[in-house]
């Protein structure tokens, strides 16, 4: 479905990092609108929009403002997660580096809006482009009294730390991340408390996707009716698409919510070795693999949760029929076994024994028992884990077992090396 660019609407435009080009493109007029609003005012005109957090569990952005308490005394913290670890996602990193004032400005309003003061930006370490750009885009902001003391007359002082990620994908996880951004080793917290009330430093602290910031400055300009107007109702807006694999153009496309995977690969030029799709994540590797059935599936996320999977963060992955899942699903765990923080047994004990499991069939030593204790494990590691990365590393197993049990039982009987059209 073809789309005037939102979140993308500045990409390939003359250095849209700058503050003057960014100026000259309607930059910082949604911040300028913001504050002739109440704070809650703000809050429920993002309510109303029905935005959904873009980190990937869809979560309602104006509900989870609309949950830091009021008059408490305490100071209140906004926190961009900027960690963007999913294997396969590549959304957030092209809009910091394309675009960084739209999220200055989406967490100036955040802030505005929810009455912090301070936000962090936390940006996975090896993106240290990424840490380049948005430090000089926060100094940017500072220059030009989008920062710092009486801001916009508003008599309200707002600042924004960038700090380097530790380099673990559990980072990404809302509290490890806060447990990282305070010097700590990032684990999971236990929830409840939520950040909401026990946060950054104990007090009160939304935490918000790069994406989720950006889409919030279109909204406050164009208003909660516009965006809804954009893709289904339950899910609205844009997303940008990150496409890889089997296709023919690789890379970040900006869609209505609700587009389907066949539409994004025309979008994409078509397959790219001339073979069918066989299987693809919805949202990266987290999200139980979908397949051909599911080519006209709304990508949305409530479609995709009825369809047995999760739009996650759109990372959309896409394998043709001379892959083999078996091989991406090893690789999935192993990534899942070098990340779990080992704090929960189900996790730490589970992840290790199921990429030994796929390790050995994908090497022609497994037995069909294999395939057995495989959805047992999963199944001990599902629901039981301490946190959702637990959860994510058996969407993978489990969805191919149930789509793609065949392919396993030829690998048990037949060795990876004598198997033709199996490519590395
Ligand atoms: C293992 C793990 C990794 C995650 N990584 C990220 C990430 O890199 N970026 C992100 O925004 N959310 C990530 N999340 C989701 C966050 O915990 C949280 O839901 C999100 O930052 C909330 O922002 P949103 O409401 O704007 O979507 C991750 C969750 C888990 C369990
Ligand atoms: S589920 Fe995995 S990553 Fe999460 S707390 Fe447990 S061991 Fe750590």
């Amino acid at each position: 479905m073809p789309l005037t660019p939102v979140l993308t609407k500045r990409f390939g435009t003359e250095a849209p990092w700058l503050i003057e080009n960014y100026l000259a493109l309607q930059g910082y007029d949604g911040l300028k609108k913001a504050i002739t609003m109440s704070p809650d005012d703000l809050i429920a005109m993002v309510k109303e929009s029905n935005l959904r957090g873009r980190g990937g569990a869809g979560f309602p952005t104006g509900m989870k403002w609309q949950f830091i308490p009021q008059n408490d005394g305490k100071p209140h913290y906004v926190v961009v997660n900027a960690d963007e670890g999913e294997p396969g996602t590549c959304r957030d990193l092209p809009l910091m580096m394309n675009d960084p004032h739209s999220m200055i400005e989406g967490i100036i309003i955040a802030c505005f809006a929810v009455r912090a003061n301070h936000a962090f930006v936390y940006i996975r370490g090896e993106a240290v482009h990424a840490i380049r750009r948005v430090t000089q885009a926060v100094n940017e902001a500072y220059a030009k009294g989008f920062l710092g003391d009486d801001v916009l007359g508003t008599g309200l002082r707002f600042d924004i730390t960038v700090h380097g990620g530790a380099g673990a994908y559990i980072c990404g996880e809302e509290t490890a991340l806060l447990d990282s951004l305070e010097g700590k080793r990032g684990q999971p917290r236990l929830k409840p408390p939520f950040p909401a009330t026990n946060g950054l430093y104990d007090a009160p602290t939304v935490v918000n996707n790069v994406g989720t910031l950006c889409s919030v400055p279109y909204i406050v300009l164009g208003g909660a009716e516009w965006h809804k107007g954009l893709g289904p109702e339950g899910s609205p807006g844009t997303s940008i698409y990150s496409l890889s694999g089997r296709i023919k153009n690789p890379g970040q496309y900006e869609a209505p919510m609700g587009t389907t995977l066949r539409e994004l690969i025309e979008m994409a030029g078509g397959m790219s070795r001339g073979l069918d799709l066989k299987f693809w994540t919805p949202g990266g590797s987290s999200t139980p693999l979908l397949t051909t059935e599911h080519l006209d599936l709304p990508l949305d996320f409530d479609a995709v949760v009825k369809a047995g999977s999760m739009n996650g963060t759109s990372a959309v992955m896409i394998f043709d029929e001379g892959d083999n899942v078996v091989q991406a699903v090893l690789k999935w765990t192993e990534f899942y076994e070098h990340e779990s923080c080992g704090k929960c047994t189900p996790c730490r004990e589970g992840n290790y024994w199921t990429a030994q499991i796929l390790a050995r069939i994908w090497h022609g030593e497994g037995t069909e028992a294999d395939i057995d204790t495989l959805l047992d494990v999963s199944d001990n590691i599902l629901g039981r884990s301490f946190c959702a990365l637990g959860d994510g590393a058996t969407g993978c197993i489990m969805s191919s077992i149930k789509y793609f049990r065949d392919d396993y039982l030829e690998l048990i009987n037949k060795p990876a090396h004598t198997l033709t059209g199996v490519s590395a």
